[in-house]
């Protein structure tokens, strides 16, 4: 893909690749996502092992397929197995399958995860998580190539291409003596670590349309808009969930409003609260001192467009909430150049 091609102007990116309609479905304007879209569509066409590290709600199973996607296993098999979901027990005979008679239940003969990947990929997501146990049985298949099904002796080649995903740091957990260090280093050939909402804050008005449109279109009428106050708060906070929390919030916002806009009240507290507290150690005075008269205008303008935000800039009303004569307001917001154009549409 040329540089040219990645100079997406709207979130529908140009559809010339296949790459590019997989990547559709990602949001990420910024640098920090345009390099992950490079690097998968470099390892897409390889069989190498690809290990997706990052916090959880990063968007590593998204990549983990769009990686399936954009390669020549696409019309085969995309297999995901989480490692710390499945009670210990039964793994072993989900990654490998059984033969008739392995275990009591074991009525027929069933293929693993690894057989039904045949031709495709198979993602192991979590796989922090395994048991030690398991971590030499994989290994083994990375390593070799084969396997065998739990109570079988007839060994099965596997020529799935592995995907692994981690939320944990896993060198640490090879340093504390829960990782297999051979396993780690078999899994890191290309390591890709997807970073966190925190460090693409740009991206986050394109997610907010995103997922506002997505939810926002079975209903009627079909979607709110985020004032530019609500999306101030929402650039602001630091997002532990990541992408998910952000998803999900939206979700949340898009079935409970009433109205046509989501305002700051709208939010939930936690995240005002972040913004009042950044806010508040603005105006902690530093040792170089503070413009003065800019914080003040600053503040001023801040509880100036809150109040016609809340009064859908009914200024009589606007006025009323600031305990201020109309003409005092109107005086305001012809100095501070404000508009109802302003708003963040989304
Ligand atoms: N860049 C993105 N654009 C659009 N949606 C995204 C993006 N990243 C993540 N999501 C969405 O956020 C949710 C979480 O993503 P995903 O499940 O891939 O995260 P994860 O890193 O696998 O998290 P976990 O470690 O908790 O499993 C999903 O619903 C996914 O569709
Ligand atoms: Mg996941």
């Amino acid at each position: 893909m040329t540089d040219s091609n990645l100079q997406f102007k709207d979130k529908i990116i140009p559809i010339e690749l296949p790459s590019q309609v997989i990547f559709k479905e990602i949001i990420g304007q910024g640098t920090a996502m345009l390099k992950i879209f490079r690097m998968v569509e470099k390892v897409a066409e390889s069989d190498t092992t690809i290990m997706l590290n990052g916090e959880t709600g990063t968007g590593k199973g998204l990549i983990a397929r769009a990686i399936h996607e954009a390669s020549g296993r696409k019309d085969n098999p995309f297999v995901q197995i989480n490692c710390g979901a499945t009670p210990e027990g039964l793994l072993e005979s989900e990654f490998f399958g059984y033969r008739r008679g392995a275990f009591t239940g074991a009525t027929s003969d069933k293929a693993g995860k690894f057989e039904m990947a045949k031709g495709g990929t198979i993602f192991l997501d979590e796989i922090g998580d395994m048991s030690a146990d398991l971590q030499v049985k994989v290994l083994r298949v990375l390593e070799e190539g084969e396997f065998e099904r739990v109570g079988g002796n007839r060994t099965i080649k596997s020529d799935a291409r592995i995907i692994a995903a981690t939320h944990r740091d896993l060198e640490e957990e090879v340093q504390k003596g829960n990782f297999r260090e051979d396993l780690f280093y078999r899994l890191y050939v290309i390591p890709i670590m997807l970073p966190t909402l925190k460090e693409r804050k740009s991206d986050i008005p394109f997610l907010v349309s995103h997922f506002l449109e997505q939810f926002g279109r079975k209903m009627d009428p079909p979607l709110a808009k985020v004032s530019d106050s609500a999306m101030k708060i929402l650039m602001n906070y630091s997002w532990p969930g990541n992408v998910r929390e952000l998803k999900n919030l939206i979700e949340r916002l898009v079935v409970l409003h009433e109205g046509d806009k989501i305002l700051p009240e709208d939010l939930p507290e936690k995240l005002r609260m972040e913004t009042e507290r950044a806010a508040h150690n603005k105006l902690g005075l530093q040792s170089n001192g503070i413009s003065f008269n800019t914080a003040v205008s600053e503040f001023e303008k801040a509880l100036i467009i809150s109040a016609l935000e809340k009064t859908n800039w009914v200024k009589n009303r606007a006025a009323q909430l600031l305990k201020i004569k109309r003409t005092t307001l109107v005086e305001k917001i012809k100095r501070y150049n404000l508009e109802k154009d302003s708003e963040a549409g989304s």
